[in-house]
């Protein structure tokens, strides 16, 4: 069974549109709905928002479900040089910008596990990768009305691989995108669930992905693109890019 957990929940509203033979289930205030997608069984649930409520919701999922692997969807704001709103960034690695043990351990280490970041599993990156490229060239321009798209001009978007950084904080500067960049180089984008979705992941070993699509730039204007991008085009992409991801898997 493959488990699809959005920090959205008007993807999982699209998801469920879709979903066939539908049966919910409540734990802790959250639903888990489990039906045939595509030909595939899945099970599908809303993370909740933040790094506690994104790994009570997996760790709840991997307890009561037969899940073989996990992808992770939702927004993300852009850090690295380039990056604009309407790329899809699909982590390679996560960290947790806001892990800070030191002088015990490392900064950004999370302690008892030896690490810092967390790797996905390749083949469902590489497959969601290439669902993300299908659904830039063939489906975009159908799925996202004109209007919304000449707006925040996503005009030839692209998708990246690389790392994600997650923690308990909406990015809304310049300032403060800059300060992360110094000390995260290499950061990609930054949202608030994915790398504590997979520490849970990681310490269950469960194979997992993440795709985020780009909302905003985490500076000031992030707090008006956030909400019309979350609104107006977010579930095209996350339904698309799904939809890509398990016909190929069909095949
Ligand atoms: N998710 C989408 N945009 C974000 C931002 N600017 N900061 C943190 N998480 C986000």
């Amino acid at each position: 069974m493959l488990a699809i957990v959005s920090a959205m929940p008007e993807e999982i509203a699209g998801v469920l549109q879709a979903l066939a033979d539908v049966r919910i289930q409540e734990f802790g205030r959250r639903q888990f709905h489990t039906g045939s997608l595509q030909g595939a069984e899945v099970v599908v649930v809303f993370s909740r928002w933040g790094k506690v409520a994104a790994a009570a919701t997996v760790t709840q999922l991997l307890s009561s479900y037969p899940v073989t692997g996990l992808v992770f969807g939702g927004v993300a704001g852009a850090v690295r040089p380039g990056l604009a709103i309407g790329d899809i960034v699909v982590a390679t690695e996560l960290v947790q910008h806001d892990m800070d043990a030191s002088p015990l351990y490392p900064r950004y280490e999370v302690p008892l596990l030896g690490k810092a970041r967390f790797t996905t599993d390749p083949v469902l990156c590489g497959q969601l990768a290439a669902a993300a490229k299908t659904f830039l060239t063939q489906d975009l321009s159908s799925q996202v009305v004109q209007g919304e798209r000449e707006f925040f001009k996503i005009t030839s978007p692209r998708v990246v691989q690389g790392l994600v950084a997650s923690g308990d904080k909406f990015f809304a500067s310049g300032g403060e995108v800059q300060e992360l960049r110094q000390r995260l180089p290499e950061v990609c984008c930054v949202e608030m669930e994915g790398a504590a979705v997979a520490q849970v992941c990681d310490e269950y070993a469960m194979p997992f992905a993440v795709v985020r699509t780009i909302s905003d730039s985490a500076d000031e204007n992030s707090v008006h693109d956030f909400p019309r991008f979350s609104r107006e085009i977010a579930r095209h992409y996350s339904i698309g890019v799904l939809a890509r991801f398990l016909a190929a898997r069909a095949g």
